[in-house]
């Protein structure tokens, strides 16, 4: 499928999605937040995918945030569906997506850009990147899951203070304080990514599967993580994947997993 603001090609296993407006710092306006639900709709049913990698085009930044010219003028019904549509269509998405999804960070990750990276299961940057919640500078509050999520990854005292003083976290402070997962340089982005992404695919990706959805569970309201591990573990035991797991061990030989 052809698209205006993003690219989105398979290799080995990999799906490489690139949010590609770096005129405009790749500022996540409504066509490209429509752009990343479909490509993300397409790779979800194909087998062919087990590891998302999802960046910015350039070198200067990987989200600048939401395109603030998309917005300015809108009113208290539109700021609310704004926000409720993006969490539905493309945060709430990839963080329950079934699939690995780690963002390659590669310069600013402000507003929009830092809660889609949040979004990610895994967050690697580049020492030049640039991480932080500007909103209420702008008289606004992060509105893409950004109260939640940066409070869940650094707490909730950090996240008050980022989000209160719109200040920017550099590559090493995030690392320090667990935004992300793991600092490289601007070159060996990708490759730090792809690296990850090749130990994650020679595991079970029905078993990952499970895993993402036991560990989102303990961050829901109203349900019980532990009661959700349960059934998701108990679930494990009917597919193929762990018959062949469980068989290779005994046998001592590497596991081929059929990914069912
Ligand atoms: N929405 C819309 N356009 C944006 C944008 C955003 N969030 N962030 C950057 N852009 C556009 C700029 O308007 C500019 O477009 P133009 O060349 O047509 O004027 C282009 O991207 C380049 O940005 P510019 O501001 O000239 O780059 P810079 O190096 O001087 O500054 C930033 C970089 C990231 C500090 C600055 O762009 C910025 O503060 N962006 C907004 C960040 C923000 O508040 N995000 C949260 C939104 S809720």
């Amino acid at each position: 499928m052809a698209y205006e603001n993003i690219l989105s090609e398979k290799k080995n296993g990999i799906q490489y999605i690139t949010i590609n407006r770096a005129a405009k710092l790749n500022a996540l306006n409504k066509k490209t937040l429509e752009e990343i639900n479909a490509a993300f709709t397409a790779c979800e049913t194909d087998n062919d995918v087990k590891v998302v990698i999802l960046t910015g085009d350039g070198t200067k930044a990987f989200v600048a945030g939401a395109d603030i010219s998309e917005f300015a003028n809108f009113s208290v019904e539109e700021g609310k569906k704004l926000s409720a549509v993006g969490h539905k269509t493309v945060f709430d998405m990839i963080e329950n997506f079934n699939k690995p999804v780690i963002a390659a960070i590669n310069g600013f990750a402000l507003g929009g850009g830092l809660e889609l990276a949040m979004s990610c299961h895994i967050r690697v940057v580049s020492d030049n990147a640039k991480m932080g919640l500007p909103e209420v500078g702008l008289g606004v509050i992060p509105g893409y899951g950004g109260t939640q999520r940066l409070a869940q990854l650094i707490g909730k005292g950090r996240a008050f203070e980022m989000i209160m003083t719109a200040d920017m976290l550099g590559a090493e402070d995030a690392h320090r304080v667990g935004l992300v997962n793991h600092v490289t340089t601007q070159e060996n982005l990708i490759a730090k990514c792809e690296e990850i992404a090749s130990k994650i695919l020679t595991k079970s990706s029905v078993a990952i599967a499970h895993a993402i959805r036991s560990v989102n569970a303990g961050f829901k309201d109203g349900v019980n993580g532990y009661d959700v591990e349960i059934d998701e573990f108990g679930k494990c035991f009917g597919t193929e994947d762990f018959k062949e797991g469980t068989t290779a061990f005994v046998e001592k030989r590497k596991a081929a997993f059929p990914g069912k």
